[in-house]
């Protein structure tokens, strides 16, 4: 895992380098490396946060024309505020779930979610400086039974804040995104989701 990181960082340092030349703020819109002191806001702070940003939000994943996620904004949202995640840099995010995933709240152990589930968890960055800006979008896809047995037919995807992919464990840099099941493998019971924390739950 730490290995793994370092790769990551050593990979974005050249991409970034590379690229832009802006070092600074491309790390800082990367999702997976935590951000540093990402700001202590009430459920209303952070929701007002987030609609201020939900349409840039919408417009720059869209770029990545991935069909998949075409109009999420408009699924079942089982948080009720957006709530910090260690697991994805540290940044606020959200819990999405498209109707096939039905059974996303309520699913029991041994239980699966139907094939055709997708759910997207967008994110965003505030800093303890106010700063606001768009994160990285994580989607989970359950696909036909035995597409995948590696990742126990889920495809992961990590789709950057202006729409470039990072990420598809079925495509690009497949390799760039195995970690994600790594760690979901910790909830292999419940069909590897570990839903959202309890004190943000809309459905317990
Ligand atoms: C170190 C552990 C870890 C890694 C790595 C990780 N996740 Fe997660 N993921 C979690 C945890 C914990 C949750 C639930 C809490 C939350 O929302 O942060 C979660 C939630 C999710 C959800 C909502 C579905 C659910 O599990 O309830 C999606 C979608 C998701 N992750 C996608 C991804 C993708 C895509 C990657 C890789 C780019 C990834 N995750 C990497 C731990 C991880």
């Amino acid at each position: 895992m730490i290995a793994r990181r370092k790769n990551l960082i050593g990979i974005l340092l050249t991409l970034s380098v590379l690229t832009t030349g802006a070092w600074a703020q491309t790390t800082d819109q990367e999702a997976h490396l935590a951000i540093e002191n990402p700001a202590d806001l009430s459920k209303d702070e952070a929701r007002q946060h987030y609609r201020s940003l939900t349409r840039r939000m919408e417009r720059g994943y869209a770029a990545a024309q991935l069909d998949l996620i075409l109009n999420y904004q408009n699924w079942p949202l089982f948080n009720d505020a957006p709530y910090i995640s260690a697991t994805h840099g540290q940044r606020y995010v959200n819990s999405y779930a498209n109707r096939l995933a039905h059974n996303y709240a309520t699913l029991q152990e041994g239980e699966v979610l139907p094939v055709g589930s997708v759910l997207a968890k967008d994110s965003m960055t505030v800093t303890d400086e106010g700063k606001v800006y768009p994160g990285a979008m994580f989607v989970m896809e359950k696909l036909p039974a035995g597409t995948n047995p590696d990742t126990a037919d889920w495809r992961y995807v990590m789709v950057m804040p202006d729409g470039s992919l990072f990420g598809d464990t079925m495509g690009f840099r497949a390799g760039a995104v195995a970690y994600c099941h790594e760690c979901h493998e910790a909830v292999a019971d419940r069909d590897y989701t570990f839903y959202v924390p309890e004190e943000f739950r809309v459905v317990e």
